[in-house]
């Protein structure tokens, strides 16, 4: 089991999940803003499970009501994308910083989609 902090979360990595809750260590609104990013994932999740899209996002499995969530856990490519790579992803304003990205079954994978700023394309 391995632990890492993003801005806004805490994520418990444990065998094939990634357990996520909003994390203090930067104050109460960033805490608000992890609750949050967990309340869009599951929603943008749901949103593309069933449509083309899906094979490039992270699925939520569970959520209790955005407080916690489980979801698949990816290797994260530990580089930045390129720009084509930015134009393949369904995901636009994605936070490029080599740690939000994964590879799966040869395609490119999200597993941190759940920001304000992120729009999910649906391609059905
Ligand atoms: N599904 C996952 N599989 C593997 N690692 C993950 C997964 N989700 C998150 N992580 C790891 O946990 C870190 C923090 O998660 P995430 O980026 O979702 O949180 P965040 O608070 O939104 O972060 P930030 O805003 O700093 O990017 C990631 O950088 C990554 O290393
Ligand atoms: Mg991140």
């Amino acid at each position: 089991m391995s632990i890492r902090r993003g801005m806004s979360r805490m994520v418990l990595l444990i065998g094939p999940w990634a357990i996520k809750v909003p994390s203090g260590h930067n104050g109460l609104r960033l805490w608000v803003n992890g609750w949050l990013a967990n309340l869009l994932e599951t929603e943008r999740w749901r949103s593309v499970e069933h449509t083309q899209s899906a094979p490039f996002f992270a699925p939520v499995y569970v959520s209790l009501a955005g407080l916690l969530i489980v979801m698949r856990r990816e290797t994260p490519l530990q580089r930045r994308l390129t720009a084509i790579g930015c134009e393949v992803l369904p995901v636009a304003n994605l936070d490029n910083n080599g740690q939000n990205v994964g590879m799966r079954d040869g395609h490119l994978v999200v597993f941190d989609y759940g920001g304000a700023e992120n729009y999910v394309e649906i391609r059905v």
